[in-house]
C-alpha cells in the first residue's frame, strides 16, 4: 500500500494560510497502527513529526466530557454541519450554539470548558497528550501557534462571536491561545494512534493503564467522529472508508476500528474540504484490503 500512495505523491495542497504548513512537501507518507493489546505496525515517515490541527478536537472533547459530563451538550450540539470546519453560517440562527465540537466553532467551545475546568488548561492538555501517546515530548509548536493567531481572523471572529451569544464564559483571547495551542501540538503517526488506543479498547488507555472514559462514552466519541469528524466530508468518509475518523489541515488522519486498533495516516496535501487526500485513500484501500469497515 506504501507503493500505491507513493506514485500519487504531488496529489492535493498543503494549506496554505501558514508558512510552517504550507512549507511541507508532498512526498511525505506515514500509517500506524495500534491494536488493542498495544503492537505497533507502521510503514513510511510514520514517526516524522507534523502538526496535528484539528485532530487535537478528539482529544479536548474528550477531556471537556469528562470534566463536565453530558452538560456540554447544552452548549454544543452533536449534529453534522454539513458545511466547512470553519464556517460561522449556523451560529447566528442556532443562537450561538455550535452544530459539533468538532468544527472550529464547537472546538472554541469545548476550549472554553477546559478553562473554566482547569486552572491551568494549557497543562493539563500536555498532560492528556502525553499520557496517551506515551510520549513525554509532546508539545506545541510556538511558529505555529504564533502564526496561526496572526492569521486567525476567522477563529477570532468566531469566538466573538460565540462570545456575543453568551456561550463563551471565559476571556476570548485566553480560549483562542488554547485553541491555538491545540492546533499546534506536533505528533507523528506512532503517537497519534497511541493518542487514539483508548476509543478502541472501550476507553481504556493501554499507554498509560487508564480508563480514561466509560465504555459508553468512547462508543459515542467514536459516534461523533463518524458524523462530523471529517467535516462537511463526513458523508463521503463512511461511504469510502467507512471508519469514525478525525481530520486536521496538517495532513494528518486519525481513524479507529472499534474494539480492534487506532490508526493515523499523514500526507500533507489535502482535498478541497481539507482532508488529506492520499490519507483518505490510504484509510479507504485498508478498510477494502481488510474488510475492517464498521458497514
Ligand atoms: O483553526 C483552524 O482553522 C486550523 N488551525 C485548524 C483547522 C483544521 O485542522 C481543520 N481540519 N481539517
Amino acid at each position: 500500500m506504501d507503493a500505491e500512495v507513493r506514485k500519487r505523491f504531488g496529489e492535493g495542497r498543503a494549506a496554505s494560510y501558514i508558512d510552517a504548513l504550507a512549507n511541507v512537501p508532498l512526498d511525505r507518507f506515514g500509517m500506524a497502527l495500534v491494536t488493542r493489546d498495544g503492537t505497533v505496525h507502521e510503514v513510511g515517515d510514520s514517526r516524522e513529526g507534523f502538526s496535528i490541527q484539528s485532530i487535537s478536537k478528539v482529544h479536548t472533547v474528550t477531556m471537556a466530557l469528562d470534566a463536565i459530563g453530558d452538560a456540554l451538550w447544552e452548549r454544543v450540539d452533536r449534529e453534522p454541519s454539513g458545511d466547512p470546519f470553519n464556517s460561522l453560517i449556523q451560529l447566528e440562527y442556532e443562537k450561538g450554539i455550535p452544530r459539533n465540537p468538532f468544527m472550529n466553532a464547537g472546538a472554541l467551545v469545548v476550549a472554553d470548558v477546559l478553562l473554566s475546568a482547569h486552572e491551568r488548561p494549557e497543562q493539563v492538555l500536555l498532560e492528556f497528550m502525553r499520557a496517551r501517546s506515551g510520549s513525554t515530548d509532546v508539545g506545541g509548536d510556538e511558529v505555529v501557534a504564533r502564526s496561526e493567531r496572526e492569521s486567525g481572523f476567522r477563529n477570532i471572529a468566531t469566538a466573538n462571536f460565540i462570545r456575543s451569544f453568551g456561550n463563551i464564559h471565559n476571556d476570548v483571547d485566553a480560549v483562542l491561545d488554547f485553541y491555538f495551542l491545540q492546533c499546534s501540538l506536533k505528533m507523528d503517526c506512532v503517537q497519534l494512534a497511541r493518542s487514539m488506543q483508548f476509543l478502541a479498547c472501550g476507553g481504556y488507555c493501554g499507554m498509560s493503564g487508564k480508563q480514561v472514559v466509560s465504555a459508553q462514552m468512547s462508543t459515542r466519541i467514536n459516534s461523533l467522529m463518524m458524523t462530523a469528524g471529517t467535516y462537511d466530508a463526513a458523508g463521503d468518509f463512511a461511504y469510502y472508508v467507512g471508519l469514525p475518523a478525525k481530520s486536521g489541515v496538517g495532513g494528518g488522519i486519525v481513524a479507529v476500528v472499534p474494539h480492534v486498533m487506532s490508526l493515523c495516516v499523514w500526507y500533507p496535501g489535502l482535498d478541497g474540504k481539507g482532508n488529506s487526500q492520499l490519507g483518505k485513500y490510504a484509510l479507504h484501500r485498508f478498510t477494502q484490503l481488510t474488510g475492517l469497515s464498521v458497514f
